[in-house]
């Protein structure tokens, strides 16, 4: 445990000196839902492009804090700084966080029921600054584009996910955050749309990926943060995770 500490308090200090020059730089935030204290002081920063991984057990505070980063209403962030190229977003609502390009694709995955696949992304298109055509998606999702006029909800659940990032393409985003997408899906689709979040990465979007299927997701991350109870307890590069079994063992169960 010490080991780990070490190596945290070492991240702290190197990104305290960096204060401000991240890309996205989250500094000591604190949030809360009504009465009851969730996210307990984080921080971490991200490059542009990078993609991080944000671990940890059931209930360790990760999806709350990815709707504290998308500025959401609930959880209430009591303070703390957030910073996506160079812009406050810790003063901004959710709606003007969007608007900054910042996109959550919740747990859930929202797709609309009684629309089309199609109508699915136009309806995307249509409330943001446009971002991806609907041709270049169905380029980048061929499964999307032979499901173009079937009913969204009707489609896998893999398919489903990967028309939830592709609705947050269509729209111009700047860092886009995955709450579970692995969740529920077959290990094969599970690759497909790893393959996809490559390709996004590949296009120098920054992506926060937090995942029960730590693997899978350490495997396309640069960054890695652990969470337990609130807190940083790791932070640091994927490669590093994935070799110290003392920590995977504690808080990733791998
Ligand atoms: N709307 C809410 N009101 C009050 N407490 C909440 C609310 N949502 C979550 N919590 C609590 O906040 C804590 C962190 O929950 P959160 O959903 O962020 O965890 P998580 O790391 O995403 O877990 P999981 O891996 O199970 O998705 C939990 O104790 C949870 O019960
Ligand atoms: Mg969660």
């Amino acid at each position: 445990m010490n080991m780990l500490r070490n190596n945290f308090g070492e991240e702290q200090n190197r990104m305290a000196t960096e204060k401000g020059d991240a890309f996205f730089s989250v500094r000591d935030i604190h949030a809360w839902y009504g009465e009851s204290y969730i996210v307990q002081g984080v921080s971490f920063d991200i490059a542009k492009g990078e993609v991080l991984s944000l671990l940890g057990r059931n209930g360790a505070g990760k999806t709350t804090t990815l709707r504290t980063l998308a500025r959401l209403d609930n959880p209430g962030l009591k303070s703390g700084e957030i910073w996506l190229d160079g812009e406050p977003l810790h003063n901004k609502r959710a709606f003007q966080a969007a608007k900054m390009g910042v996109q959550l694709v919740p747990e859930d995955r929202r797709i609309i029921g009684g629309l089309t696949v199609e109508e699915n992304l136009i309806l995307a298109q249509v409330s943001g600054e446009k971002g991806w055509t609907i041709e270049r998606i169905y380029d980048h999702f061929p499964r999307l584009a032979e499901r173009r006029k079937q009913d969204a909800v009707t489609m896998s659940g893999g398919e489903q996910q990967m028309l939830a990032v592709a609705r947050a393409l269509a729209r111009d985003i700047k860092i886009l955050f995955l709450d579970e997408p692995y969740e529920g899906l077959a290990p094969v689709i599970v690759h497909e749309i790893e393959s996809i979040v490559r390709q996004i990465r590949d296009l120098g979007i920054t992506t926060i990926i937090v995942e029960q299927n730590a693997v899978a997701a350490l495997r396309l991350s640069d960054k890695a943060v652990i969470m337990d109870t609130g807190q940083i307890v790791f932070s640091g590069t994927a490669a590093e995770v994935l070799e110290n079994a003392e920590l995977r063992e504690e808080y990733l169960a791998i």
